[in-house]
């Protein structure tokens, strides 16, 4: 199918906590047990925050969206949730994740909105406004951090050098015995990034290992891709691109 020709618009999409963990290939238990807190950039409109604190797992949400307030956030999320809708209907080969029927997808989607909506009013501290590929954190903050359906998702708008500069910028802000997890590596019309390679031999001039972790999808078993950086030399500070 033929992409569109114009820039998109950036979805605020809200999934739950146990899409994060299937997408990621991460457990409960995994983040039950983070030594420090976790960093979702972008954190969009999903329960995560709220539905991980649950666990006892900090999570900090950075979003340029979060300058806008909660509930005007929320709508962008609800429309969000149509534009989802549309895309099942259209590419059924990508949405929604295999075993799960549209209707129970897309009410997971409203629960985690609810949630996300609660959360960032009553924790306004926890979301921060913010715009990749720069981050108000200090180096090593964050124990994991999690980026998902933006820096590969949009090629629009990362494109090569911008991805660098955000990837770069995603691991100075991780504990150098932490890490950083990327996904999907395809845009929202399933093709792969083709300079995959030229991204991670940057990444590795900059002293950042990568790797391509292939697991089997929940679901149907085929197989997903999260690429994972990790500050090769732990003393090799200075990172922004
Ligand atoms: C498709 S959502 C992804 C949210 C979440 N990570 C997920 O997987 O559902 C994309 C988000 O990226 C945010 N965004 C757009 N440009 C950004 C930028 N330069 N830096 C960080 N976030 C950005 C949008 O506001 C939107 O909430």
């Amino acid at each position: 199918m033929a992409a569109p020709a114009r820039t998109p618009d950036v979805l605020v999409t809200s999934r739950p906590l146990d899409e994060y963990c299937a997408l990621f290939d991460l457990t409960r238990a995994r983040l039950a047990a983070l030594p420090g807190p976790l960093l979702d950039c972008p954190g969009g409109a999903a329960g995560l925050a709220a539905e991980a604190r649950e666990l006892g797992c900090r999570v900090v949400a950075a979003d340029p969206a979060y300058a806008l307030p909660p509930p005007v956030v929320a709508a962008h999320a609800l429309a969000a949730r149509s534009s989802m809708a549309a895309a099942m209907a259209e590419r059924p080969y990508l949405y929604p994740p295999p075993g799960r029927r549209p209707g129970s997808y897309l009410r997971s989607w409203d629960r985690a909105r609810r949630l996300f909506t609660a959360d960032s009013a009553a924790h306004p501290q926890r979301y921060v406004a913010a715009l990749l590929p720069r981050l108000p954190f200090a180096d090593d903050t964050f124990a994991l951090t999690l980026s998902g359906y933006l820096l590969f998702a949009y090629p629009e708008l990362f494109g090569p050098e911008r991805q660098l500069a955000a990837l770069v910028e995603l691991v100075r802000v991780t504990s150098p015995e932490g890490e950083v997890r990327v996904q999907p590596l395809h845009d929202g019309y399933g093709r792969h990034c083709r300079h995959l390679d030229a991204l991670r031999y940057a990444l590795g001039e900059r002293r950042i290992a990568s790797e391509v972790h292939r697991f089997p999808r929940p679901g149907d078993g085929r197989t997903r891709q999260v690429l994972v950086l990790r500050a090769a030399d732990h003393r090799a500070r200075g990172l922004r691109a």
